[in-house]
C-alpha cells in the first residue's frame, strides 16, 4: 500500500504557526478596560438610534409592542417562526392566569432546496400549505374559540421596519440571506456563492416588501382563514415569552446563527417616537445589535477578509465576530493561513480547507470541548470535515487553542453588549434602597449548545458587574420566541375589545 506521509514541520515552520496564533491572540484580546469601552460605545449608539431614524448603525427598531404578556391571555393561538432553513409552526392553548399554557403542539418543517431559489410566492405557498396541514390536526377539544377566525403571531427574524404591530417592511437581509441579490443574480457563479455562504436562501422577493401582506396572500391562496395579528422579531418574541414566565425579564438576547437583542425602554426616552404615549409608558425596542460597530471592537485581518467576501460587506460587524454563522469560518480562515504560510498540515494546503463555511461552529465547538488526552475528537473532525489526517498532538492542541481564542472574544463581547443594555437602563450599578432584579432571557443554538461560550459569557458578565451581579440573572428561554409570538397574537387579538367591553 502506498502510504503518503507528510514531512514533519521544520522548527521554523512550527515557530511561524505559533507566531500566527500569538498574533491572533493579541488582536483578539478583550481585557476588562476594552470591554468597558465597548459597553460605553454601545450605550452611546443606543441613544443615537433612539434619537432619530438612521441616527446610528443600531437601528433601535420600534416594535409596537407596548404591553408584554401578563398571564391573562386566553384562547387558541398559532405562531409561525421563520428565520432559517427550517420554519416552525406552533399551536398554543392559553388558559389565563390560573392555567397558563394548557396545551402546546408544534411542527418543524424544512424548506425544500428548490424553493430556496424560487419565487417568494412559491415559498410562501409552501409555508401556507404546511400551516394549513398543521391546522387540520387541530382537535375539537382544543378549539375553545370556534366560530372565530384563527389568529397567528409571525416571528420573522430579520430587521423589519414596523408600521404597526402587524405590518412592516423588510429593511435588509442578514445572516447570509441575500434574496434581493438572489433574484437579481446575473450568473450561476453568483448564485453558487450565495448558496454556499448561506447554505440556505430564501426567495422572498425583495427588501421593502410588507412581509405580512406576502404571507396573508399565500394564506388566502391555500384557503386558510387566518389573520396575522402580530409580526415580531425573534428577540421580541423571546422577551414576551420570557416575561410570561418571569415578570423580572427586561431584555432578551439571541445568540444563534445571528445575534441580536430587544429590551423594554421608557417610551419617553425614545425621541424618534412621534406616536401617542402608550398607557404602559413602555415600548419594546428591537436593537438589531448585530449591526453594531465601533473602533473599540477587536477586529483582525481574518474578520476583514470575511466581511469583504461576505454577501453583506460592511454590515453586521458585531454579528460577524460573535454569532454561530461565523465563528467556525473565522477558525477556518486562520487555519488556512497557517497551512499556507507555515505548512501547518504538511507540504500542501488541504483542498477542503479552502472551501468557505465548510467548518461550522458546531464542529468548532466539538473540537473546543474535546477532553480526551489525545484529542481524538479534534482528529476525527479534521479527518471527516477537512480530510486532514495524521496530525500530531501538538498540532491538535494548537487548534483547540485557536477555537478558544475565537470563542472567547465572541463570548466576552456579547457580555459587553448585555451590560450596554443594563447601563442604558441604569441597572448596571447598585442603587441605594433599590433591590430590583434584572432578568435577561437568552436563546439560540450558540448559547444552548456551546458550553464554553456560554460559561465564558456568564463569567464575563460577573466580571463586569461586580457586586451588581447578584441582581442580574441570565435565564435560558427555551424556544421562548414561538410561545412569545403566540402570546402577542393573543394580546393583539381582534376580538379583545369585544371581550373587554
Ligand atoms: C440577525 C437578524 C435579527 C435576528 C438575529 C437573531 O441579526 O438581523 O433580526 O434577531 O439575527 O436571529
Amino acid at each position: 500500500a502506498l502510504v503518503v506521509r507528510h514531512r514533519m514541520k521544520s522548527s521554523g515552520q512550527w515557530a511561524k504557526a505559533i507566531a500566527i496564533l500569538k498574533e491572533l491572540q493579541e488582536k483578539c484580546e478583550t481585557p476588562t478596560g476594552k470591554l468597558r469601552q465597548v459597553v460605553d460605545a454601545m450605550t452611546v449608539e443606543m441613544h443615537a438610534g433612539l434619537a432619530s431614524e438612521g441616527g446610528s448603525k443600531l437601528k433601535m427598531i420600534i416594535s409596537y409592542v407596548d404591553n408584554l404578556p401578563t398571564g391573562d391571555e386566553k384562547g387558541l393561538f398559532y405562531a409561525l417562526d421563520l428565520g432559517g432553513t427550517n420554519f416552525r409552526v406552533l399551536r398554543v392553548l392559553l388558559g389565563g392566569k390560573e392555567k397558563h399554557v394548557i396545551k402546546q403542539e408544534f411542527d418543524e418543517v424544512s424548506i425544500p432546496p428548490h424553493l430556496m431559489v424560487g419565487t417568494s410566492e412559491a415559498l410562501f405557498d409552501f409555508i401556507a400549505a404546511a400551516l394549513a396541514k398543521f391546522v387540520a390536526t387541530e382537535s375539537e377539544d382544543v378549539n375553545l374559540s370556534s366560530g372565530r377566525q384563527r389568529e397567528l403571531g409571525f416571528t420573522f427574524s430579520f430587521p423589519v421596519r414596523q408600521s404597526s404591530i402587524a405590518s412592516g417592511a423588510l429593511v435588509k437581509w442578514t445572516k447570509g440571506f441575500s434574496i434581493e441579490d438572489a433574484v437579481n443574480l446575473k450568473t450561476q457563479k453568483q448564485l453558487d456563492k450565495a448558496v454556499k455562504h448561506t447554505g440556505k436562501l430564501l426567495p422572498i422577493r425583495s427588501v421593502g416588501q410588507d412581509v405580512v401582506g406576502e404571507l396573508s396572500k399565500a394564506l388566502e391562496r391555500v384557503g386558510l382563514d387566518m389573520r396575522v395579528t402580530a409580526l415580531v422579531n425573534d428577540t421580541v418574541g423571546t422577551l414576551a415569552g420570557g416575561r410570561y414566565s418571569n415578570p423580572d425579564v427586561i431584555a432578551a438576547v439571541i445568540l444563534g446563527t445571528g445575534t441580536n437583542a430587544a429590551y423594554v425602554e421608557r417610551a419617553q426616552a425614545i425621541p424618534k417616537w412621534h406616536g401617542l404615549l402608550p398607557k404602559s409608558g413602555e415600548m419594546v425596542i428591537n436593537m438589531e445589535w448585530g449591526n453594531f460597530r465601533s473602533s473599540h471592537l477587536p477586529l483582525t485581518e481574518y474578520d476583514q477578509a470575511l466581511d469583504v467576501e461576505s454577501l453583506n460587506p460592511g454590515e453586521q460587524i458585531f454579528e460577524k465576530i460573535i454569532s454561530g454563522m461565523y465563528l467556525g469560518e473565522i477558525v477556518r480562515r486562520v487555519l488556512c493561513r497557517m497551512a499556507e504560510e507555515a505548512a501547518f498540515f504538511g507540504d500542501t494546503v488541504p483542498p477542503k480547507l479552502k472551501i468557505p463555511f465548510i467548518l461550522r461552529t458546531p464542529h468548532m465547538s466539538a473540537m473546543h470541548h474535546d477532553t480526551s488526552s489525545d484529542l481524538k475528537v479534534v482528529g476525527s473532525k479534521l479527518k471527516d470535515i477537512l480530510e486532514i489526517s495524521n496530525t500530531s498532538l501538538k498540532t491538535r492542541k494548537v487548534i483547540v487553542e485557536l477555537c478558544d481564542i475565537v470563542a472567547t472574544r465572541g463570548a466576552r463581547l456579547s457580555a459587553a453588549g448585555i451590560i450596554g443594555i443594563l447601563k442604558k437602563l441604569g441597572r448596571d450599578t447598585v442603587r441605594e434602597g433599590e433591590n430590583q432584579r434584572s432578568v435577561i432571557a437568552l436563546d439560540g443554538g450558540l448559547f444552548e449548545h456551546y458550553k464554553k461560550f456560554r460559561d465564558c459569557m456568564e463569567s464575563t458578565l460577573n466580571e463586569l458587574l461586580g457586586e451588581v451581579s447578584e441582581t442580574v440573572v441570565v435565564e435560558h428561554s427555551n424556544d421562548g420566541s414561538g410561545i412569545g409570538a403566540a402570546l402577542l397574537a393573543a394580546s393583539h387579538s381582534q376580538y379583545l375589545e369585544i371581550e373587554e367591553s
